[in-house]
């Protein structure tokens, strides 16, 4: 398990040399910048510190804001908070998205209607523990502050400059940063550089609409279809993670393990919060199955399939 774990990190790491030691430090093993993607800087984060006021988005100032008058906050204070409609219902769950917000979580607003609950992210985390992971759409960081604290190394790419220095910015909340590789890039250019033992993806489901939608297909699915997401995701290693809409097409879901050969085994788990329909998870290849701890609504929606 561990020597298999060393060839993951040295696979992926160029510069890692035969001598590595598992005592070194994360910024250690960092891999070298590409052309085509580069690790996030304190400038990136100021430049994001500039454009997220109050930890909403920028790009929403200019649309019409909405004051909401909050009488009471988490811990009992009065507090007034400005956010655009679209925001707030989601700000009503800020304690489910993150449960340490009032430490200074800060999300833009795609951040704000994308980001994995908590309580689901510890879940996925749960299934990687101990093992190597790529975030492949990480966000503002929901899934990958999660993974760092339960998993032995992970990387974490968006293409948006702006989303790695916010989920850098939530991992320091977390204690987390220095587990997590943060690479701001796309996906699909990196994919063919990379290795760990599971790939996460959890992909633009093209906004909140996605609800109005009764069958989602794997078409729908943001930046790429959802085939040529599995494809590419396939080619760093067949232990594939999947968050989905709740009202995704399931029987494509299941082709997806068709596209291996043997057929990838497939887990595929429905996730509540708060007796809430979030999302399904899909789970292709081998993974962590003792889930002892977690919460029932999340063991309840599990089904396993050969
Ligand atoms: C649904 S959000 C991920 C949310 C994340 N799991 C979290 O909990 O915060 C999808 C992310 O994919 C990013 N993205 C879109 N196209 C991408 C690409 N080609 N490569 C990497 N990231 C991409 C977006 O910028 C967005 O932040």
């Amino acid at each position: 398990m561990l020597s298999e774990q060393m060839k993951s990190i040295r696979s992926f790491d160029l510069k890692k040399s035969a001598e590595s030691s598992l005592t070194e430090s994360y910024a250690a093993r960092r891999p070298l910048p590409a052309a085509n993607w580069r690790t996030t800087t304190e400038e990136d984060e100021e430049k994001q510190q500039q454009a997220v006021q109050a930890g909403l988005g920028a790009h929403h100032l200019k649309k019409k804001r909405k004051r909401v008058n909050l009488k009471r906050g988490r811990v009992g204070e009065r507090q007034e908070v400005t956010v655009s409609p679209l925001v707030e219902k989601y700000w009503f769950q800020r304690y489910k998205l993150f449960s340490r917000y009032d430490v200074g979580i800060r999300m833009d607003e795609e951040g704000w209607y994308s980001v994995t609950p908590e309580e689901i992210a510890i879940r996925h985390a749960e299934k990687c523990r101990g093992r190597t992971v790529i975030d492949c759409f990480a966000g503002v960081g929901g899934n990958a502050i999660q993974f760092a604290r339960m998993c032995y190394y992970v990387v974490a790419i968006d293409i948006d400059p702006q989303k790695v220095a916010l989920a850098l910015h939530n991992a320091k909340i977390y204690g987390v940063e220095d587990c997590i590789d943060f690479i701001s890039g796309d996906f699909f250019q990196l994919a063919p550089s990379l290795k760990a033992d599971i790939v996460y993806i959890s992909p633009p489901w093209g906004g909140p609409s996605y609800k109005n939608i009764q069958n989602f297909t794997l078409d729908l699915l943001k930046p790429k279809d959802g085939y040529s997401l599995f494809q590419v995701a396939q080619v760093i290693t067949p232990n594939i993670i999947m968050f989905l809409p709740r009202n995704i097409d399931l029987n494509q879901v299941e082709e997806l393990s068709w596209l291996s050969s043997p057929p990838l085994e497939i887990e595929i788990e429905k996730n509540y919060v708060d007796g809430n329909f979030k999302g399904i998870t899909v789970y292709f290849g081998r993974f962590e199955s003792d889930v002892s701890g977690l919460p029932s609504s999340l063991e309840d929606g599990s089904v396993s399939k050969g």
